[in-house]
């Protein structure tokens, strides 16, 4: 419920000059701190950054790396799902088992776990062969 009212309040922060879409997210650690983010557009537009990757940046930046549970909300027709990228960006901090809860302002939702957001994702294991592996 906490993440439900954070992610609604800081919502109406996103800055959203071109595509008036307002996204909040919000994401409570393993520690049980709980970061907020928002898109953040920019007239260069592939600039712009994903409610979620604020709050995973903000996550980062207090200390915390290991996701919990994450929460998006928008004013859709339908729960809001993570873009492709954003999926990626919880992956690196979210066991598969984790939830994802999308939302809509008129209290739609649904559960995902990172798992099934993200199928068959590269991670660093891939990686096994490399001098970096
Ligand atoms: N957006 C997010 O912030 N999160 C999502 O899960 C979907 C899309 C933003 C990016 C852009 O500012 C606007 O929504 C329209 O794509």
């Amino acid at each position: 419920m906490i993440l439900l009212q954070v992610a609604t309040d800081v919502r109406e922060n996103a800055y959203v000059p071109y595509s008036r879409f307002k996204v909040g997210a919000a994401i409570r650690a393993a520690s049980g701190a709980v970061y907020a983010g928002c898109n953040v557009e920019n007239v260069a537009y592939p600039e712009g950054t994903c409610a979620e990757a604020g709050a995973i940046a903000a996550m980062v930046a207090a200390g915390d790396t290991v996701i919990a549970e994450v929460l998006v909300i928008a004013d859709s027709p339908a729960p809001v799902p993570p873009c492709g990228g954003c999926r990626q960006k919880i992956a690196e901090f979210a066991a598969p088992d984790v939830t994802v809860t999308m939302c809509t302002i008129d209290g739609a939702s649904r559960a995902v776990l990172v798992a099934d957001l993200l199928p068959g994702s590269f991670s660093a294991a891939y990686m096994a062969r490399s001098d970096q592996g």
